[in-house]
């Protein structure tokens, strides 16, 4: 990481804790949060310009809805609540990542903004978005269960976006029948990758 960056990074928890947040202070590692190592990624922040550039080239209406699923303190969400979103919701295994998130959103009074201490393996409301948002939060095993629990959600035809921000479970999401739409690069190089259940997405404008 350069010296900007990590500058810039210092920077923002400094910000953040002066009006009370905690977005981007590093989390704990997943067995110091109670959790699963084999079953969990570290938790980290993602957002910033890298994420806007995508969410800028999609067709996000004032209808639609979008779940960060693996949210843990809500730093991506708060990009996402930039965009005219009906509901910008999280889930989060972690109880304190979740607690976090819902005092960083009830701190900025982000009435669209609402977090979910679930595990994304049971979650029974995929049905209600149609933008899902994860940046590698858990192994391509239990993407493959997390999937099995969310596509048979999806109302019959209807259209779903998923952003995959270092999609380390690539062939998972083809086996579900996910198509790659268009690939955007990240701040580490692993690239963000839209997905879509269509071949063709009218939701993602010309590049
Ligand atoms: C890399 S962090 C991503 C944070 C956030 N999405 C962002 O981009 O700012 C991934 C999060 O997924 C959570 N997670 C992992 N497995 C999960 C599961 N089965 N259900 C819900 N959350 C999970 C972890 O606890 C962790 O906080």
């Amino acid at each position: 990481m350069s010296l900007v960056h990590t500058t810039q990074l210092r920077l923002n928890i400094l910000l953040e804790r002066l009006q009370g947040l905690d977005f981007t202070r590093a989390n704990q590692q997943p067995s110091e949060l109670g959790l699963d190592a084999k079953e969990v990624f570290i938790p980290s922040p993602s957002g910033g310009k890298h994420l806007r550039r995508v969410l800028a080239d999609l067709d996000i209406r004032p209808v639609d809805s979008v779940l960060d699923i693996g949210c843990a303190k809500g730093s991506a969400m708060r990009d996402l609540l930039r965009q005219p979103f009906a509901r910008v919701d999280g889930i989060e295994l972690s109880p304190e990542l979740a607690a976090i998130a819902r005092r960083n959103f009830a701190k900025l009074g982000e009435a669209r903004a609402g977090v979910h201490c679930a595990d994304a393996r049971s979650f029974k409301h995929y049905g209600d978005y149609a933008f899902f948002y994860l940046y590698n939060p858990f192994p391509p095993a239990i993407l493959d269960q997390v999937l099995q629990q969310l596509v048979p959600q999806t109302p019959v035809g209807a259209e779903r976006i998923v952003i995959y921000n270092n999609p380390t479970g690539h062939d998972v999401m083809l086996r579900h029948g996910f198509h790659a739409l268009r690939r955007y690069p990240d701040f580490w190089g692993h690239g963000i990758q839209v997905y879509g259940n269509r071949p063709q997405s009218g939701r993602l404008r010309a590049a």
